[in-house]
């Protein structure tokens, strides 16, 4: 059972303890897996990738995917949905993505 005073400890040694608390949040944002990737595209782009809404490339339409990936890149990839594009809204409706988020988003969707 928590008590206070465990609330308490623990929210002060997560306050002082910064060097703690960003090597947690490097360990939980390395540790992002598969099951994660699911969750956040079904959060996020599915919205538009899984029905090729607004004309989206849709999810498993590997060709396209393959076809695009060739002609702009990954980098380029990632920078269009982390600035936006004419149809699809900058971050692409997903505010706590990291780069490597967005190029695992893009892989699963290539799929
Ligand atoms: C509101 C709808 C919408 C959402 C949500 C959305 N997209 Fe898109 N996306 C589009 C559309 C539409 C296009 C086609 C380009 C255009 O017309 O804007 C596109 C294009 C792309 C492209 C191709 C970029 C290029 O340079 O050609 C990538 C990569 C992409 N989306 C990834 C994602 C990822 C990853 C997410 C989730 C984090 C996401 N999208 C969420 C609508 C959306």
């Amino acid at each position: 059972m928590f008590s206070i005073t465990t609330i308490f400890s623990q929210t002060y040694r997560i306050l002082i303890g910064s060097g703690a608390a960003l090597l947690l949040s490097s360990v939980m944002m390395t540790s992002a897996n598969a099951a994660d990737i699911a969750t956040t595209y079904n959060n996020s782009c599915a919205a538009c990738h899984d029905s090729g809404a607004l004309n989206a490339i849709k999810k498993g339409d590997s060709a396209k995917w393959q076809q695009l990936m060739k002609q702009k890149s990954m980098p380029a990839l990632i920078n269009s949905v982390k600035s936006g594009m004419t149809q699809m809204p900058a971050g692409g409706l997903c505010s706590s993505c990291s780069d490597e988020d967005y190029r695992k988003l893009i892989e699963y969707m290539s799929k």
